[in-house]
């Protein structure tokens, strides 16, 4: 197979490092050949705090996905999620340079470089730039305006920006494992990717990924990217509020979650007859899957607490008309959708598909959703590739984001 016939997507996220290889098909799908996971041991809160240890866990994830799909891996598009990150509103205008007045590709591509003009602080940079519509001598609602005519063109872009430093690290990682960054992709475009239809994203839909370390709270409308939101809070908590309570070991506490875990105490079995060990003590109780959920609960409560309390700053008290859709490793947990129906009304909540061409768990919906998101960016690029010779090709959007990028992806 050629180099060029798979697409791989890294999430560096909180409690694992995933590296998935997928081969692109021309029906807009990705067929999975390779996964490769290992702990993550240099996160929390979804920011890098052990450059070592977070190298580690990226490069024997991606020695596992090799083994697997029997790729050499050098290069993987990067999932972008975190407090870091925040969404700003811009426009750029520019007269239509051709003497015939028809929009070209360099017209649009110099329109979206105007919406970089903008005061940023020292210490945030631009990381993405998605165009919401374009706007030709007055015509509003364009989504592709190349090949109309007109005389003045504009684009009211989303403008995704970073902090610094956070992005560098992961880049400075992610290099350091021994790979080149192929592009970023934010998360929440992954994720809606395969877990919203083009219905729910029209109509308004937020889309929460209840993570590790972090939960991310995303509205999309009118087809895109609306609002983006960040939660210091994740999966880990509940582990450690379990670990506190039970006066367990963190490991102990994890397993039990995995294995007894329910969200609702009123939904969990009262029958004692799960052995927990105590923290500086050899004797071993016996507990029920009620005492287990009473420590989760709350922690749970709280998430969905602050989710609400973000969809009403988004502008949504109650909530978007296609409701809420969880995705993400909690969403995983048995009771999760009661329990967010305590926050939100019952019918408009769901929790996203996550039958991704053999692969089942929610943990893994933002990188196979990448692969997807790079695929559709771009469906031609990767068969395009293979029989063009390398001048003839455009610079498709990930050349043009690395252009952005400077320095930063090399
Ligand atoms: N079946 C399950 N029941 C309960 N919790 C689960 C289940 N599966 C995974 N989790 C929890 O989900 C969390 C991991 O979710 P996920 O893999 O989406 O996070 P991450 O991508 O590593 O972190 P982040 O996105 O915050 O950086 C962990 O806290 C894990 O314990
Ligand atoms: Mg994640």
């Amino acid at each position: 197979m050629s180099r060029r016939n798979f697409i791989v997507s890294l999430d560096v996220g909180t409690t694992q490092v995933r590296v998935i290889v997928g081969e692109p098909r021309p029906d807009g799908t990705v067929s999975i050949t390779g996964l490769g996971l290992s702990p993550s041991e240099g996160l929390k809160k979804g920011i890098i705090i052990d450059l070592e240890k977070t190298v580690d866990s990226i490069a024997q994830a991606v020695a596992e996905a090799e083994r697997m799909s029997g790729q050499t891996i050098d290069s993987a598009y990067v999932g972008l999620k975190g407090l870091d990150l925040e969404l700003l509103n811009n426009r750029g205008i520019v007269a239509v340079s051709s003497e015939d007045r028809e929009i070209r590709e360099e017209d649009v591509e110099r329109a979206l470089q105007a919406t970089r003009v903008i005061a940023l602080p020292q210490d945030r940079e631009i990381v993405d730039i998605i165009p919401r519509e374009f706007i030709v001598d007055g015509y509003d609602g364009i989504t592709d305006p190349v090949g109309m005519l007109g005389v003045r063109l504009e684009v009211d872009a989303m403008i995704v920006t970073s902090r610094v430093s956070f992005l560098r690290n992961l880049v400075r990682c992610v290099n350091r494992a021994g790979l080149d960054v192929s592009g970023l992709v934010l998360h929440a475009l992954a994720n809606a990717e395969i877990a919203l239809s083009a219905d729910e994203k029209e109509l308004g839909v937020l889309l929460v990924d209840l993570g590790g370390g972090t939960t991310e709270i995303s509205l999309f409308q009118q087809g895109k990217l609306r609002q983006l939101s960040t939660i210091p809070v994740g999966g880990d908590h509940i582990t450690n509020d379990l670990a506190l309570g039970l006066r367990t070991s963190y490991y102990t506490a994890e397993t039990l979650k995995l294995e007894h875990g329910c969200a609702l105490v009123s939904q969990a079995d009262v029958e004692a007859r799960i052995e927990v060990s105590t923290v500086g003590s050899r004797e071993r109780r016996l507990i029920s899957e009620r005492e287990i959920a009473r420590f989760i609960e709350p922690r749970v409560q709280e998430i969905f607490q602050i989710t609400r309390e973000e969809s009403i700053k988004m502008g949504w008290p109650e909530l978007p008309p296609a409701g809420l859709v969880l995705c993400g490793g909690v969403s995983a947990m048995p009771g999760i959708i009661d329990v967010a129906r305590l926050y939100f009304n019952g019918d408009q909540v769901r929790l996203a598909e996550v039958d991704y061409a053999g692969i089942q768990n929610p943990i893994y919906t933002a990188a196979v959703g990448t692969l997807y998101y790079v695929h559709r960016q771009n469906p031609r690029q990767f068969a395009a590739e293979r029989s063009k010779p390398a001048h003839k090709q455009k610079p498709g959007i990930w050349q043009r984001i690395k252009d952005w990028m400077g320095d930063i992806i090399e």
